[in-house]
């Protein structure tokens, strides 16, 4: 192992009991990797050390102005109790370039990794077992510096935790109901909305607060400029099946290229489905739900899976896709995409790592 210095817990927590009742984002393991950056000296301290609180300045320059972004990638129990990650390296660079646009320095992307692996074997029994759970990681990265003065920041802190959990949706794989917003947006091209940056979703709250109260689960984002063409949802990319093809937006840089997403992509040309990514207005999906060409609706993420849309509302309307149930499609996905996120198919793409 490289100089990743260890710093012990006096006390270990209990875990979990029923893994049935995790929920997501909860709870966390008994250690976190932190590092820490200035522009003298780079990278320092790598340190496993217990899972607490920081502390920081009231002028931490992240707090002010927002230099900060993350990351989210799951570690997985196989059936033979290996201990599985899927894409992760593509999670590390995608941080990377987060951080470029945040004008933050490069994360050395070995010892991240190196580190991922170390905290992970010290947290192995923090890995949930039961189907559709997993030992989310949640890599982040904030500006530190103790100053006012609106630029680059000069210190930075690094740190991985870990959190055992389940479905992200409370409703577990039944559709979600979603508001598509027409008056607030989240993001413009030439923005931040490519990278995982908290400004992002500090800019979707007001939005997801609302909707929530009038009884949908999330916000789709339309496009920022026409209030247009789809986007995707707060913590999804956006998939919809109109007459038999499958239809994503491109990456033109207001929305995340989720790993989810480019997976989905791939193993649906795999399975011979007609796949495109191509700008999709929202008066097209509408038409379609109403002609019936609609067929299906489903998000992607790391914590959402494939998460099935039931309804959509757009503009005092109501569309219902899929009589409000899970497609074929989106099943079909989901279990492929399952099954090699835990070892249960084979992984022809060599996108898992068994530890
Ligand atoms: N879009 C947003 C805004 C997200 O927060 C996420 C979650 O990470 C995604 C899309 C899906 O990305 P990924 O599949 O890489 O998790
Ligand atoms: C993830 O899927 O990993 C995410 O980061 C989504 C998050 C906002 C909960």
């Amino acid at each position: 192992m490289s100089d990743i210095k260890f710093i012990p817990c006096k006390t270990l927590k209990e875990k979990p009991s029923d893994e049935s009742k995790l929920g997501f984002g909860k709870l966390f393991t008994d250690y976190m990797f932190t590092m820490r950056y200035n522009s003298e000296k780079g990278w320092y301290d790598p340190t496993i050390e217990p899972y607490g609180p920081f502390s920081l300045s009231p002028a931490t320059s992240a707090l002010h102005y927002g230099q900060a972004i993350f990351e989210g990638a799951k570690a997985y129990k196989d059936a033979q109790g290996n201990t599985r990650l899927f894409r992760i390296k593509e999670n590390i660079a995608r941080m990377n370039r987060s951080a470029a646009r945040l004008c933050m320095p490069a994360l050395p992307e070995d010892l991240v990794y190196e580190a991922l692996l170390e905290l992970l074997k010290i947290e192995e029994a923090w890995i949930p077992k039961s189907e559709g759970t997993s030992l989310y990681i949640r890599p982040t990265y904030v500006a530190t510096e103790e100053a006012l003065g609106v630029h680059a920041a000069k210190n930075y802190l690094f740190y991985i935790i870990l959190s055992p959990s389940g479905a992200y949706y409370a409703q577990g794989m039944k559709p979600v109901k979603i508001y598509v917003e027409d008056s607030y947006v989240r993001a413009v091209i030439g923005g931040i909305g490519f990278a995982k940056a908290a400004g992002n979703y500090a800019a979707s709250i007001l939005a997801g607060e609302l909707a929530e109260k009038k009884g949908y689960t999330q916000v789709l984002w339309l496009d920022g400029q026409m209030h247009k063409y789809i986007e995707e949802v707060g913590a999804m990319n956006m998939f919809f099946v109109i007459d038999g093809e499958i239809i994503t937006p491109p990456l033109l840089g207001s929305i995340l290229p989720g790993i989810t997403r480019d997976s989905i992509l791939t193993l649906a040309a795999d399975l011979g489905y007609k796949v495109s990514e191509k700008r999709l207005s929202i008066d097209e999906v509408m038409e379609a739900g109403r002609s019936g060409a609609l067929q299906e609706a489903f998000g992607t993420g790391t914590a959402a899976v494939v998460s099935p849309v039931g309804e959509l509302y757009y503009n005092g309307e109501v569309i219902e896709i899929n009589k409000g149930e899970i497609g074929p499609i989106a099943q079909k996905l989901y279990d492929t995409l399952t099954s090699i996120q835990l070892g249960k198919h084979e992984d022809v793409h060599g996108w898992s790592i068994v530890l």
